[in-house]
């Protein structure tokens, strides 16, 4: 056959491939979620997901000491809070268990960047990310605790605050609160389109935060929606967002694209608790390779246009990227 072009010239072999090959993962795009919870001694798994542990300050360490032998540069925060209430107390105050995990790892591990998540549902007894009443969560007063959440984690050293909630207008407040507390260089890296997702179960599993009535999706966006993707995006931006995430990741790949297009910053793919459980699941039954496709999913993310993925896969990832090198 003459065919003057022949795709497969290029797969020959391994080298050849090596050349061509469009996109690279590295533990340096990587940030590992952390849950930090209060007491001594305590590394609580997670049932829906494994390898995954909810773990008291003093036990961070044997973690936080392989994410920085593994070369990935950062962690996000999570709460699990000694008491919940109706309007979230403990997500904003100095001695709240995030406030104190971001002191603690500043101090031990100085290379680090440190994000943490900003959202009230880890710490109301509700569950929703935000004040509730008569069955509706309230935005602009929901916001100004937010605000006050992200400069109490900006006090305590966060480099990065990530609000998750999904309330409008709270990348400005936020950036207005930071600026007046003088924390100008707090960054803000902002769930901008976050969709109501059934992959969130096994993260409000392990933060007790599945809502106690009713759904996010007053909050949350539909994920049938591409263009409102882009617009909340675009809002964020003009808010003072200095990156956008995508979440999920797996189902999302368009939307990571097209607000990587629109908005020109770092855009972070976050892939999350339940596209790790399915792949956790599924390799414990000996149906797929994990290896291969969680490398295959990341990488499909950066292909998507991500430069940073939020994945609970970090230390894995890392380690099988270092053998493969
Ligand atoms: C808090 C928050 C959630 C996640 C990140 N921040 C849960 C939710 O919105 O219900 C989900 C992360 C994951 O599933 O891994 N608002
Ligand atoms: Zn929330």
């Amino acid at each position: 056959m003459n065919l003057p072009q022949r795709p497969r010239r290029l797969r020959q072999n391994e080298a050849v491939r090596a050349m061509v090959r469009e996109h690279e993962l590295r533990a340096a795009d990587f940030v590992y979620p952390l849950f930090v919870c209060h007491g001594t001694g305590v590394a609580d798994p997670v049932g829906s997901m494994p390898g995954v542990c909810r773990y008291s300050l003093d036990r961070l360490p044997a973690v936080l000491d392989d994410v920085v032998g593994l070369g990935i540069p950062a962690v996000i925060l999570f709460g699990i809070p000694e008491r919940k209430d109706a309007v979230g107390s403990e997500a904003y105050a100095d001695d709240g268990i995030v406030q104190r995990a971001v002191r603690a790892i500043r101090e031990q591990y100085p290379q680090l960047v440190v994000i943490t998540d900003v959202c009230l549902c880890e710490y109301t007894d509700h569950g929703h990310c935000g004040l509730v009443e008569d069955g509706y969560v309230l935005n602009d007063e929901t916001v100004e605790l937010l605000a006050q959440t992200a400069v109490s984690h900006a006090r305590a050293g966060a480099h990065i605050v990530a609000p998750s909630d999904m309330m409008d207008g709270r990348v400005a407040a936020i950036r207005q609160a930071l600026d007046g507390a003088g924390l100008e260089r707090t960054a803000i890296m902002s769930y901008a389109a976050k969709f109501a997702s059934g992959y969130y179960g096994p993260f409000r599993e392990a933060a007790g935060s599945t809502p106690g009535f009713g759904d996010r999706k007053g909050y949350q966006m539909d994920p049938a929606n591409g263009d409102e993707a882009v617009r909340e995006a675009l809002l964020d931006v003009e808010q003072g967002a200095d990156m956008i995430i995508v979440k999920p990741a797996l189902a999302f790949g368009d939307i990571i694209w097209r607000t990587k297009q629109e908005t020109h910053l770092p855009v972070v793919a976050y892939n999350v608790s339940g596209e790790y459980a399915m792949v956790k699941a599924a390799a414990a039954n000996g149906w797929l390779d994990e290896r291969k496709v969680v490398l295959e999913s990341l990488c499909g993310m950066k292909r998507a246009g991500a430069d940073i993925i939020i994945t609970y896969h970090a230390l894995d990832a890392a380690r099988w990227l270092a053998e493969r090198a």
